[in-house]
């Protein structure tokens, strides 16, 4: 196995192993170890069923359930797939993870990580894109990191003040979804260690303690400075590609710039994780 780092901060592919297999102690060690460093591993050449995709996350954790149960596999029900192919019921089109955002933060206990795998892609365009906020964090100026410093974060489904538009909940996911949590905005990685921004412009609804003039401004700023192009890695799919990335760190958006006649289509799977602090 051999893993190539794809930016100096984010990102790296993973060539010559096969999850289908059973992964070897050494070698769960090593992809644990730079799915820490990296944020996201494409580890190519995947031909995986559902179920096997299942066994093979497991190597990075447990398993959480996923919150719109819409899109869960009917015989698979952990995995879900992401598809060009749904519509809002209005009609239009839905293209699930445009815009900025880090998956599932109005859990309390937010996935670690978001496995996809890739089993039908348009023939150019449908990259993720994926921004860093610990490397966002880390250049911010001092004075912006006390203005954010214990500042929570009110995390919601689905933001009052988000441009993007999420699928709705049906009556029994609302009842296992929580309604509101609050978030730290700078959170620190259990296993690295390292602070990071943690916003997200689709789920968060304020700032607690802070007027939503003062709040909005704030957070534009934070998106806009953890989205530099220096702090990105985008990632172009290929056949085969298995990707799994820290939610805890990373933002990540898709691109619906591509032929809508051509079907994009991937199994997504999450992993358990842990309170914010
Ligand atoms: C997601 O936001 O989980 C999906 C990302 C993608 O389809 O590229």
């Amino acid at each position: 196995m051999e893993i190539r780092p794809m930016t100096d901060h984010t990102g790296a592919e993973v060539v010559g192993i096969d999850l289908a297999r059973p992964v070897a102690a050494e070698a769960a060690e090593a992809l644990n170890r730079a799915f820490v460093k990296h944020g996201v591993l494409a580890i190519r050449g995947q031909q995986l069923t559902p179920d096997q995709m299942l066994d093979a996350v497991q190597v990075f954790g447990p398993v959480f359930q996923q919150h719109n149960t819409r899109f869960a596999l009917p015989d698979c029900p952990e995995i879900h797939y992401i598809s060009n192919q749904d519509r809002f019921p209005d009609g239009t089109r839905y293209i699930p993870g445009e815009g900025w955002h880090t998956d599932h933060s109005n859990d309390v206990r937010p996935p670690k990580a978001t496995v996809l795998h890739a089993v039908t892609l348009p023939d150019r365009g449908g990259d993720t894109q994926f921004a860093n906020m610990a490397a966002a964090y880390e250049a911010l100026a001092p004075a912006m990191r006390q203005r954010v410093a214990g500042r929570l974060a009110i995390q919601v489904y689905q933001s009052s003040h988000s441009t993007r538009k999420l699928m709705g909940l049906s009556e029994a996911n609302k009842e296992r979804v929580p309604t509101a949590v609050l978030h730290p905005l700078v959170r620190t990685h259990p296993d690295s260690g390292r602070k990071s921004l943690y916003i997200n412009p689709i789920r968060i609804e304020g700032i607690v303690g802070m007027d939503h003039r003062e709040a909005l401004p704030l957070l534009d700023e934070l998106l806009d400075h953890a989205t530099a192009e220096r702090f990105q890695y985008r990632h172009e799919w290929r056949p085969g590609d298995l990707a799994i990335w820290d939610n805890r760190f990373l933002l990540h958006k898709a691109n619906g710039d591509y032929d809508m006649e051509q079907t994009r289509y991937l199994y997504r799977v999450m992993l358990q994780g842990d309170v914010p602090r």
